[in-house]
């Protein structure tokens, strides 16, 4: 009973039943001796969109290849479903049905399109062709240009590639991070359409996110990380209307533009 009551508090707004994915009690870190993550707690459920927010070097980056078998978790555990994965080698994972896009060099600049797509299915290659149709299906703009190499792309065309790749696996949950970085605010929220039509047809996603704004808008609950540790949690919309939240991490340049104005403090034209 009192764990059931621990595990409310850790994700208020979850749904019932077993996660699908669930990180209990992280501890992880790159270098001996130096932990990144402590005791970080996450779940996913069957459906759910779930973000990570938080300011740069939380461990956004760092729980996501955690959860992925890239990061050594040295306590704690990672399950899925009812098995336990923790430390799991990443191509194992993936047979798994788990999918990943990282936040930079998710793309083979000098290979194609269309053998970008191939590697996601290297340890499956005769899926090659009925996924590719089904993965070009949801990324239509990249359709036509198969035989394109991807070095050649504009940044958003990229993240579609590395997202299609993870995608060839026809993965059951996917972790994305910061699959808007360094894209216009037109091809962010193309992004995050995206992301959100993507959980729609069945997969259940984490999202690493630096737009904590956009990104609280689309999720059924996120997680607020703090220096390798759980801030806040809850649904999207409670947590872009929590104060704390809005003050620690999605800004104030409102406020502070309007403090600077009343202390007299904007430059003479
Ligand atoms: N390969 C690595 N080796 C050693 N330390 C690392 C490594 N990668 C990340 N770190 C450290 O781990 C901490 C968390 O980094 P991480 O990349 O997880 O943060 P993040 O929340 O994803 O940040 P950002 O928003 O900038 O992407 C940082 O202090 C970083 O310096
Ligand atoms: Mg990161």
């Amino acid at each position: 009973m009192t764990t059931t009551t621990q595990r409310d508090d850790l994700h208020p707004g979850a749904p019932d039943g077993r996660p699908l994915l669930e990180a209990r009690d992280l501890v992880a870190g790159y270098l001996p001796g130096v932990d990144i993550l402590h005791d970080c707690n996450l779940q996913l459920h069957p459906g759910e969109l779930v973000g990570i927010i938080g300011p740069n070097g939380a461990g956004k980056s760092t729980l996501l290849k955690a959860l992925f078998g890239l990061v050594s978790v040295r306590s704690g555990s990672v399950t899925l479903g009812e098995e336990d994965i923790t430390n799991l080698r990443a191509d194992n994972l993936v047979r798994r049905g788990i999918g990943f896009v990282p936040q930079t060099n998710n793309v083979f600049p000098s290979l194609t399109i269309a053998e970008n797509l191939q590697m996601g299915v290297f340890q499956a290659p005769k899926e090659f062709e009925a996924q590719f149709d089904r993965v070009m299906g949801l990324f239509p703009e990249l359709a036509t240009r198969a035989r394109q190499r991807a070095g050649s792309l504009s940044g958003g065309e990229r993240q579609m590639v590395a997202m299609g790749r993870a995608l060839m696996m026809n993965p059951s949950v996917l972790l994305l991070d910061e699959p808007s970085a360094g894209l216009s605010p037109v091809r962010q929220d193309e992004t995050f359409l995206r992301t959100r039509r993507i959980n729609k047809a069945g997969v259940s996603i984490v999202i690493v996110e630096q737009n904590a704004r956009r990104c609280l808008q689309i999720c059924h609950r996120a997680y607020v990380l703090d220096q390798g540790s759980n801030a806040h949690s809850g649904p999207g919309r409670e947590l872009m209307d929590d104060p704390r939240v809005i003050e620690l991490y999605l800004g104030t340049l409102e406020a502070d533009v309007a403090k600077e104005e009343a202390e007299g403090r904007h430059e003479e034209p």
